[in-house]
């Protein structure tokens, strides 16, 4: 058939065309991020390389890495058809308390050193869309300036048991005291990782300024004039040191941390405890058996020992041991919410997102976490609905599998 063609017709096109100027605020920049993944392009434009490379990179070959990346890759959805999706509830329980979706922020170090508005914006955003901030020990804000900052938010502490055992019980007393929620202790930190991304940097919290920092400062000035002008860059948990990180990891990990101190930590710390870091089925085993709240599965996103187990792989089996005693939550680079879902499918409570949020706030300060909390939201009730599940509650380990390729 052939087509009939006429002249344009203005009355029609004129309503269509955008007359608006090209601004370049967040609101435009943002409009461009349609996944998470679009996020990387703008941060890595807005920060230092070695500032970037901290937030992307892993340890060593960054192996693990690449496996978690595939892992997400391999994933399978399992849907139904014809059931009734008209109301989707993303919110989940979360030690007697709803949260809006099953995603937790994850603990990160030197939040200000991706966005000077760090910590503080971060747990703000967590409040504003009902969810949880986890403070680092490595962070740049202390936590009762963090929780006088953000009242009443939902905030959990993340600690590293320091050789100082008196120290560490006055850290976590003063976090208890500003009603932090829960702590977890990080223990897959017995020493740092091989961070060679870092290494090759030189990175040094605060960074050093030298001729090289000077090529830098001409290309990202906002950064450095936000850096310069704003509090003094610093592990507010432990003021005073300026070394490079392995160093100070050295100081802070304690290497001699074993199950006894797990024991103990739970006659200090009066409130849920988690550990985090667990990559075994018999590791995990033997913490429900101390009795702890909970555990996340985790290779710390992959910045600890390179090559070890696939999170996403060994999740179904911990929950198949554990799961009926303690909760299992899972974190190392998810950047989706159909990645949320999948851990969620296979068992797990919540899931802990850290880079996500760094990318975002890294891009765009705090609109960018807002914007990936909007993101992860959206992707997580558009994958339930497609799958035909309407709550957390309903979806199961037979919506999902793992492909072998
Ligand atoms: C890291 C530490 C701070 O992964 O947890 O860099």
């Amino acid at each position: 058939m052939k087509t009939r063609r006429q002249f344009p017709d203005l009355r029609f096109i004129l309503p269509l065309i955008n007359w608006g100027l090209p601004k370049f605020n967040n609101k435009s920049l943002l409009s461009k991020v349609v996944l998470i993944q679009d996020f990387k392009e703008i941060a890595a434009r807005k920060v230092p390389k070695a500032v970037y490379d901290y937030v992307e990179g892993g340890a060593h070959q960054e192996v693990s890495l690449q496996r978690s990346a595939d892992a997400f890759s391999r994933v399978e959805f399992q849907p139904n058809v014809l059931c009734d999706i008209s109301k989707i509830d993303t919110t989940v329980e979360i030690f007697g308390k709803r949260i809006s979706i099953p995603v937790i922020f994850a603990p990160t170090g030197y939040t200000r050193l991706m966005h000077h508005s760090g910590e503080i914006a971060v747990a703000e955003i967590a409040k504003k869309n009902n969810l949880i901030y986890c403070l680092s020990t490595m962070g740049t804000t202390a936590p009762d300036e963090l929780a006088l900052a953000v009242p009443n938010a939902r905030l959990w502490f993340q600690f590293y048991l320091m050789k100082d055992r008196d120290a560490s019980v006055k850290m976590i007393q003063r976090a208890q005291k500003h009603g932090f929620e829960v702590l977890i202790l990080t223990v897959d930190t017995p020493v740092s990782g091989i961070r060679a991304r870092d290494i090759r940097n030189g990175l040094t919290i605060p960074p050093r300024i030298g001729i090289k920092t000077l090529f830098d400062m001409a290309k990202k000035p906002q950064w450095w004039l936000n850096l310069l002008t704003t509090a003094p860059l610093e592990f507010a948990a432990f003021r005073g040191y300026n070394e490079p990180l392995a160093q100070i990891a050295a100081k802070i990990y304690d290497s001699s941390l074993n199950y006894d101190d797990i024991t103990w930590l739970r006659t200090v710390w009066d409130g849920p405890i988690i550990v985090k870091g667990v990559q075994s089925i018999s590791d995990a085993e033997k913490l429900a058996d101390i009795g702890v709240s909970a555990i996340v599965l985790s290779n710390h996103g992959g910045r600890q020992l390179d090559k070890g187990p696939v999170i996403l792989e060994l999740l179904p089996k911990v929950v198949e041991k554990v799961g009926h005693r303690i909760d299992v939550f899972v974190d190392g680079g998810f950047m989706t919410g159909q990645d949320v879902v999948a851990a969620i499918a296979f068992g797990a409570k919540a899931v802990l997102v850290g880079r996500a949020y760094l990318y975002g706030i890294m891009a765009a300060g705090s609109d960018g976490v807002q914007k990936v909390v909007d993101i992860l939201s959206s992707e997580i009730s558009n994958t339930m609905a497609l799958m035909g599940v309407s709550s957390i509650r309903e979806i199961k380990p037979e919506h999902v599998k793992l492909r072998n390729s």
